[in-house]
């Protein structure tokens, strides 16, 4: 008995300490600005731990010791003293350490802006801006160069969002109106996933994304790629996957480079098929994916600005999706 309620108490723990140390998690930086926060949670954590085991130690000797220790318990001085210096000396010291861990945060390189990144409900638009000043657009994956730091530029398109990679870096709202900047550095390669942390209406949970550090020369190998048009032969406007995708009106909403698909109300889907996942890291990137989404997504991310279309036969539904899949 005694040695399953062990195991079920080691196991509980074993899968809570797993959770955090997962691609979205504070306590496995990846990071610059990542690692000093970290840092600070863990002297946060001890620190109020070691403070929190004197407390204890002293009210149980107030309760239980001996009358000289709680005569010098109750004494004026220890009262002063531990009651009113100790804790004003120790907080000052915390945010003075607090302070300097935020005016650390590294400085946008040179003030240039390596992408922008737009909230929109419930998605992420990115811009990469090239040093050429040409702009590539694409959504909800940002991938960005090992050991170079990069400012975003954060907007939003709505309402109020937050994005937080926390193997990155601590979050930052993304405020009507405004452009806030946040300098990702990461020192290793990897795949993070960031989500929105600020409640922004019905499908705000599922306002996830994720972000590829990749070795520089891989990077600008992926970005000269992901820069240029869609390279699948169907995306010439003769195959039948872009027929349907073109007949159904969905360039109205969403831009293929190399196509006459030009919207810009949805994501732009001219590499879609090499990113990790589908709509803001909700779906795997499968053509079944593909097919769900088009036909069912006010089920998976309900209330979402993209119509149902329910109305086309099977295979047409699967020639589609697997046009869309192959766009990388
Ligand atoms: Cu966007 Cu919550």
């Amino acid at each position: 008995m005694m040695r399953t309620a062990r195991l079920i108490a080691t196991s509980a723990a074993a899968l809570a300490l797993a959770g955090c140390y997962g691609p979205q998690s504070a306590l496995a930086p990846r990071g610059d600005e990542a690692e000093r926060v970290h840092t600070l949670f863990w002297v946060m954590t001890i620190g109020g731990g070691v403070i929190f085991l004197g407390v204890l130690i002293v009210a149980a000797l107030a309760i239980f010791g001996r009358g000289r220790v709680r005569e010098w318990i109750a004494s004026p001085r220890t009262i002063f003293g531990a009651g009113l210096v100790f804790p004003a000396a120790t907080l000052t010291v915390l945010l003075a350490y607090g302070l300097l861990v935020m005016a650390a945060r590294a400085p946008a390189p040179d003030g240039a802006v390596f992408a922008r990144i737009s909230g929109e409900q419930w998605w992420w638009r990115v811009t990469y801006v090239l040093p050429d000043g040409r702009e590539v657009e694409s959504a909800n994956e940002l991938r960005i160069p090992v050991g170079q730091p990069v400012a975003l530029a954060l907007e939003t398109a709505d309402v109020i969002h937050s994005f937080w990679v926390p193997q990155l870096a601590g979050k930052l709202d993304m405020i009507p109106g405004r452009t806030n900047v946040l300098t990702l550095h990461a020192t290793s390669a990897g795949i993070s996933r960031g989500q929105c942390a600020e409640y922004c209406g019905g499908a705000h949970a599922f306002m996830a994304f994720h972000v590829v550090a990749m070795p520089p020369e891989a990077f600008s190998a992926w970005l000269e790629q992901e820069a240029g048009p869609a390279r699948v032969a169907a995306a010439d406007g003769q195959a039948e996957g872009y027929r349907i995708f073109d007949g159904l009106g969905c360039g109205g909403c969403h831009s293929i480079r190399g196509t006459s698909a030009r919207g810009s109300i949805g994501p732009d889907l001219t590499h879609v098929g090499g990113r990790l996942s589908l709509a803001a890291a909700t779906l795997p990137n499968t053509a079944e994916a593909f097919a769900s989404w088009i036909t069912d997504n006010q089920h998976i991310k309900p209330e979402n600005r993209m119509p149902a279309y329910q109305v086309l036969a099977e295979d047409e539904l699967v020639t589609l999706s697997r046009y869309l899949e192959s766009l990388e």
